[in-house]
Parts: C-alpha cells; structure tokens; sequence
C-alpha cells in the first residue's frame, strides 16, 4: 500500500501520497492541496520545498555526496573529461566512443562567433563585466539563430551551440579587454586547451601551446561545476524555460542569477576577502571575530544542501596544490585560505551551524594560478555550468507534466480602498 501523511486543519483533514526518491527520500504531494483544501504552503528561500522530480543530479548533503547520472563526482573528476560529462548529464549515459567524437566534432563545428555577433560583442565598453557579455550574448544567440524560438530537444546544434560558443565569448571578452584582437578557435584543439588557448594567444608571441597540467586542471574544475541539481541559477532556468521560451533566453537568465555573490558570484567574492586580510596584515584571527560578530562574512563557506562537506572543495583543495607545485608558485591568498579553513573547522561558531568550504572556497584561487582575471572567474563558473542547464532544460521540456512554473504568495498589504487624486494628496 502506497504511504501517505494527513494534514489535519480548523475540523478537517486531507490526505497527500508520499513520493519516494532513488534513496528513500520522502516528500509529501501537495498537487491537490490547494484545490481540495484552498490552502497553500509558504516556504521562502524554498528551503523545503521540491519543485520536481529528476534524474540528472543526486546529493546527500549530510554524507557529502554526489552524483552525476549516478556517478561518484570524484571519478568523473579523476577520469572524465568536461566534454564528456557534458554529455553525460545532458543525454544521461556515458557516450560510445564514437559517440563522444561526434559530439566533439559537433562542438568544434560551432565554437566560431557569426561575424555579425562579432559586430554586437564590439559594441560592449571593454571595461564592461564579462557576465554582463555574457548573458547579453547569449540572449542574442536566439536572434541569430531563428529556428531556435519554438523549443525543440532534440535539436543537438543549440545545444552544442551554446556548450561551444560561451567558451568563445568569454575568452574574447578576455582579450578585447586587453586591448588585443581575438584569437580564433583551433580545431585541431579540445575544448578546455581551446578555450586556453582563445584566452591566452598573443599576436606578437610564438603559437600558444597549453599546458596538459592547466587543462587538467580546468577540466576537472568545469566538471566540478557542471551541475547542482535545484540551486538558484538552475531553478530559474527550469522557470524561465516552462514558459516554453527558447534554450538561450533561458540559459541567459541563468547566467544572471549566477552573478550574484551568494550564489555563482562567490568565488570572486572569496579573493577579495584574502585580498583584505591580506592587506590587513593577514591576521586570520582578527577576520574571524568579525566574522562572528557579524560584521562580515566568510565567503565561501557555507551551503543550503552541504551540512558536512562539499566533494568540490575538497578536490579543488588537492588540485590548488597540485597545480601550485606544478607551476613552482607559492601563492599568499591561498596560505591565508587554508588558516581561514584550519580556523573554522575547530571554531564551536561553525561547527554548530555545520559551515565548511563551499566548492568557490579554492577554485578561485586555481582559477588565479592559470592566470584567468579575477572578475571572469563567475563567468568560468558560467561555462561549467551550461551543460547541467541544458540538461535540466531539455527534462524538463520532455516532461509530459510540464506546466509553468507560477508560485503563489499570502497578501500582507492594503485592503481595499479608493483611488485620491493627486492634488488632494
Ligand atoms: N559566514 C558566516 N556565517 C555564515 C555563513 C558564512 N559564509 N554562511 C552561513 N552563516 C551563518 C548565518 O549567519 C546563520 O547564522 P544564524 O543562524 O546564527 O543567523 C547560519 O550560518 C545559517 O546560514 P543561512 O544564511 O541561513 O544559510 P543559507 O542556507 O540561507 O545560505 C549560503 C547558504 C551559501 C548563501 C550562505 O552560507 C552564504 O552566504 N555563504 C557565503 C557565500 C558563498 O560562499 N556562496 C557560495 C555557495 S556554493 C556555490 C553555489 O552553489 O553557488
């Protein structure tokens, strides 16, 4: 017999089946509350409510788990490419090899910029945040390409579309920055070597050559990055996306809400802080006070879902180091993060509220080390997002089910009451 829980109100009851997960995770359906009951729930921040069902991404924030597809996060970051995890989550298997090639070469075929998009990417200031491109641009790819306004899944070339251009435009954000012309795509390149490449060529310096330690590591930070199940950027995806709009239009609103320093904004946020402290002397202990008496905030600590640790910061933990001794570097910001760390992890403040570094806590600091600018690093968040955006696009668009997505509010403001004319104000 299927399980249910009984909400008892005023005299009445309603029942409401249980929806169970993959791991026995327990939801009750409140689809027919409101309707049979005319109540609704109230729940800001959504911190307990699920707004669908999906295959794509399982955590376990307790035990500090998860999962693409199915698959552990630390063996795709070992094993995996960013290419093929991109498929993974967004055709929800591992491809063939032949399979993953076609869809290499799918990706290489679209990583150029339509020479008229060129046109709109010179009209930006070069001081203009690379999210604000970003976005802009991604918005704009639906106006180039047309075919694109009535929604369609199965059309693989937006989808390799956006996987493929965002990496372009950022890296020309780069160098228009700089003052210097772009450099083009490289076929002959993978996608993180390319995007390396696009980033780092000069004109008057010998052929870029991208060092396999660096697309290593950018892989595995991409990958890292590639989905999260419901957070903010993808919630408002799914929302914008079931009002059936377009596959850009809805990743560019994803790209907006990731800017914001609680969410995708984080890891720029996160080197400003060392950067402080730095030039406050350093003194770690100082910083924390502050911190507990509220007067700021540990950036990258904490999470909504982590109440133990986040699987991502502890592999980028590895890979800081790792690439640090690769490249000969010592670097101060990151010396400084790891007391931050050492200091939270024994302090009763952040244990009782169950606080741990977040998966922005070192990336920025490998995303410094490559030698990628502070303020692109939402946007490298940005890139490695995409393909879980899709991915939850496209199920949510496949979804017999799929109706828009329209919270509902309790009132709290004025009664009725007459319009006064303005003069008699
Ligand atoms: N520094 C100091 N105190 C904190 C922090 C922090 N980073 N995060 C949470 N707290 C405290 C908070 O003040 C509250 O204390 P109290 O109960 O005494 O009022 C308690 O911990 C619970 O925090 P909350 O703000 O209610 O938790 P939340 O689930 O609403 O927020 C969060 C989650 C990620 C927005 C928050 O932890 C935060 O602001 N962290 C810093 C920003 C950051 O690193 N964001 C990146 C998140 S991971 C990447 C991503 O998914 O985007």
């Amino acid at each position: 017999m299927s399980q249910k829980t009984t909400l008892e109100y005023s005299d009445k009851s309603h029942d409401m089946p249980i929806v169970e997960g993959t791991y026995g995770e327990q939801a009750f359906d409140i689809r027919s509350l409101r309707a049979d009951t005319g109540l609704i729930t109230l729940d800001s921040g959504y911190m307990n409510t699920g707004s669908t069902t999906s295959r794509i991404t399982y955590i376990n924030g307790e035990e500090g788990i998860l999962q693409y597809r199915g698959y552990p996060i630390e063996q795709l970051a070992e094993a995996s490419s960013f290419v093929e995890t991109s498929y993974l989550l967004i055709y929800g298997e591992l491809p063939t090899p032949a399979q993953l090639q076609a869809f290499s070469t799918l990706l290489t075929s679209h990583s150029m910029l339509h020479e008229d998009m060129r046109h709109f990417f010179d009209g930006f200031p070069s001081n203009a945040h690379p999210m604000a491109i970003l976005s802009s641009m991604v918005s704009a790819l639906s106006g180039y390409y047309p075919d694109s306004l009535e929604p369609d899944t199965h059309n693989e070339h937006h989808i390799a579309r956006v996987l493929s251009k965002v990496r372009t435009i950022a890296a020309f954000t780069y160098q228009k920055k700089l003052g210097r012309p772009v450099a083009y795509p490289r076929n002959e390149l993978k996608y993180c070597a390319n995007f390396l490449h696009m980033m780092f060529s000069h004109p008057a310096e010998p052929k870029y050559e991208p060092d396999p330690v660096l697309v290593k590591a950018l892989n595995v930070l991409l990958i890292l990055h590639a989905d999260h199940e419901q957070n903010c950027s993808t919630s408002t995806v799914r929302l914008v996306g079931s009002s059936r709009a377009n596959l850009y239009a809805s990743i560019s609103a994803g790209i907006s809400a990731l800017w914001g320093p609680l969410h995708g904004g984080a890891n720029q946020a996160v080197i400003s802080m060392l950067e402080e402290i730095r030039a406050e002397g350093g003194d770690c202990s100082v910083f924390m006070r502050q911190v507990k008496n509220r007067e700021r905030r540990l950036m990258g600590f904490g999470h909504r879902v982590y109440k133990n640790f986040d699987p991502r910061a502890t592999i980028l933990k590895t890979y800081a180091d790792r690439l640090l001794s690769h490249l000969n570097v010592e670097d101060e910001l990151f010396d400084i993060a790891r007391q931050l760390e050492e200091v939270a992890l024994s302090d009763d403040f952040f244990i009782e509220r169950k606080l741990y570094p977040n998966v922005d806590f070192y990336s920025g600091i490998l995303y410094r080390v490559m030698g990628i600018p502070t303020d692109m690093f939402t946007v490298m968040f940005a890139i490695g997002r995409i393909p879980g955006w899709i991915a939850h696009w496209k199920e949510m668009m496949e979804d017999p089910d799929l109706r828009i997505g329209r919270p509902r509010q309790v009132y709290m403001g004025a009664r009725t009451r007459d319009y006064v004319p303005l003069k008699k104000r």
